[in-house]
């Protein structure tokens, strides 16, 4: 790849961020990746960084992001077609710049797997393109005249940008941020071979990892800085409970990892200003969300009991959500005649099925939705009394931070961003006001029963002792103003002091 020209002086503040990621609110979301990549950058914005946001583009995007304008066209080794880059043409701060390469992501779905769930059969060579239009654009070699000072890549779809980018002698830093460290983008050699990828990167020092291409090494190994999406993941990934093997290269890179927590975009997720739910509340107001439930229990054909406790669930039906162990307890839940239960989510098909026959000996008590809802999960967050989160890991987790802010009391496993987001209530809590919701101490259904049952025990007293701890949850700050300085830090010791990669430029 050619020379570029510009010279990063060393010591001054980063102004020009080019964020990267494969997904990002409000053009196309599978998970909470797209919340960060579309809160984040408009964050950074306020702290006066000129910030251009840079995705895939997907037929949704184009569809949403409309009016486009083409801004660049480039030629990417190994792509027939010239690759374009389209900019959503609206008035605002933040620029955002579609790669549009037809061949590649003009199809519809989701953006990773086919209908079936299976992954596209040439996602290395998707988002491999995406990594090198991010280069292109990263270097000043894609027509747009200019020149970031940071690249910010987000999971392995950008995992070959730092990589790429460490085999130039004049670059901007790179940031790399792991979303979950359980998606890795892993490849056979072929493919590394088709991809020609530099040789050299292929060793156990670069992008190697057990015999196989991996996307991810690619940002753990070459980024300047690396982060993650909490200061607990931050630790749990250097352990071999959590790291997947990659434990030792995370160790080895601590004292550039740093966990910096999600924050959430309150414009999008404010129980004062909602549209989707039935009755907006305030903490002063809490008595007002009682209406929400009632509408919701109406909608999904639950019992309208004001009395009863409703406890919700939303999320990607998978392993990592802990949703088997809510099926394994349900039978014991549901004794008690005063507890319902909503659930949204979609995933795996065995997981799906498996709660709704293990909703059907309850009907009016408990009900399970497949699918993909936003709305009705603001609805969810609104009517509920409880979020059941019994995630196994959980890098942060966004709806523990959406349900604190709805005043819905989150029962979450001590693990992850949920052990840094939520404070259990116990007698040392209760004393010191600090408690938001109930934390168990081990992912498995014995203890998230006891923390079901130990919320409806507080829930029953007579008294505002629930209420206390809801709106308790309702008054936390969990903007993104604070994690954005943090990266705007990150950003500059990034500049300041470039990481020596193992495998770099000559
Ligand atoms: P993850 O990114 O691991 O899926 P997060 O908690 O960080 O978990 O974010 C998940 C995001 O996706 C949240 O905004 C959540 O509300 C949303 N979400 C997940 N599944 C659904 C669904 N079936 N319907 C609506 N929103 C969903
Ligand atoms: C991932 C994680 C989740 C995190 C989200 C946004 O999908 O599973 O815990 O909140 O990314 O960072």
């Amino acid at each position: 790849m050619a020379k570029s020209s510009t010279t990063y002086t060393s010591g001054s503040s980063p102004q020009k961020i080019l964020f990267a990621a494969s997904e990002a609110l409000p053009l196309i979301k599978t998970g909470g990746l797209a919340d960060v990549a579309g809160s984040l950058p408009p964050a950074l914005c306020n702290l006066d960084l000129d910030v251009r946001l840079v995705l895939p583009a997907y037929p949704q995007a184009i569809e949403r992001a409309i009016p486009l304008k083409t801004v660049a066209t480039m030629r990417i080794s190994g792509v027939p077609e010239p690759v374009r880059i389209l900019e959503e043409n609206i008035e605002d701060r933040l620029h955002v710049y579609l790669i549009d390469a037809p061949s590649m992501f003009s199809r519809p779905g989701n953006p990773y797997t086919e209908a079936s769930g299976r992954p596209w059969g040439d996602n290395a060579q998707r988002f491999a393109l995406f990594c090198r239009a991010v280069v292109h654009i990263a270097l000043n070699q894609a027509g747009l005249g200019w020149h970031p000072d940071v690249v910010h890549c987000n999971d392995w779809q950008t995992g070959l940008v730092p990589a790429l980018l460490a085999q130039e002698w004049d670059r901007p830093a790179t940031i790399f941020t792991i979303h979950n460290l359980s998606y890795q983008g892993m490849f056979d050699l072929s493919t590394f071979v088709q991809l020609q990828l530099p040789d050299k990167l292929w060793s156990s020092e670069g992008l190697e990892f057990h015999n196989q291409l991996s996307f991810i090494k690619g940002g753990l190994v070459f980024a300047d800085w690396v982060t993650t999406v909490s200061p607990t993941y931050a630790e749990e990934i250097r352990t071999a409970e959590f790291g997947y093997g990659l434990e030792g290269l995370l160790d080895h890179r601590s004292e550039r990892l740093t966990g910096v927590l999600n924050g959430i975009d309150y414009h999008v997720w404010d129980p004062a200003t909602d549209l989707d739910i039935t009755q907006t509340y305030t903490a002063d107001s809490f008595h007002l969300k009682q209406t929400n439930k009632l509408a919701l229990q109406k909608e999904m054909g639950l019992e309208q009991d004001k009395d009863a406790i409703l406890f919700g669930n939303i999320g990607r039906m998978v392993e990592q959500k802990g949703i088997d162990m809510v099926i394994d307890i349900l039978p014991e839940m549901m004794q008690n005649q005063k507890v319902q239960i909503v659930i949204l989510g979609s995933g795996d098909e065995q997981l799906e099925q498996a709660l709704l026959e293990a909703a059907e000996p309850y009907p009016g008590r408990a009900v399970v939705t497949i699918g993909y809802d936003e709305a009705l999960a603001h609805r969810i967050e609104a009517g509920c009394d409880c979020f059941i989160m019994p995630s196994r890991y959980e890098p942060c987790g966004l709806n523990q931070l959406y349900s604190l802010r709805y005043g819905t009391v989150p029962i979450v496993n001590r693990t992850g961003g949920l052990a840094d987001t939520v404070a259990d209530l116990n007698p040392a809590t209760m004393l010191d006001e600090t408690a938001t919701g109930f934390v168990f101490n081990s992912p498995d259904a014995a203890s998230l029963l006891e923390a079901i049952q130990r919320a409806i025990e507080y829930y029953q007293r007579p008294g505002l002792w629930w209420e206390k701890l809801a709106t308790r949850g309702m008054e936390q700050d969990f903007s993104w103003d604070a994690s954005a300085a943090h990266y705007l830090d990150i950003y500059r010791m990034a500049v300041d002091s470039p990481a020596k990669n193992p495998v770099a430029a000559a």
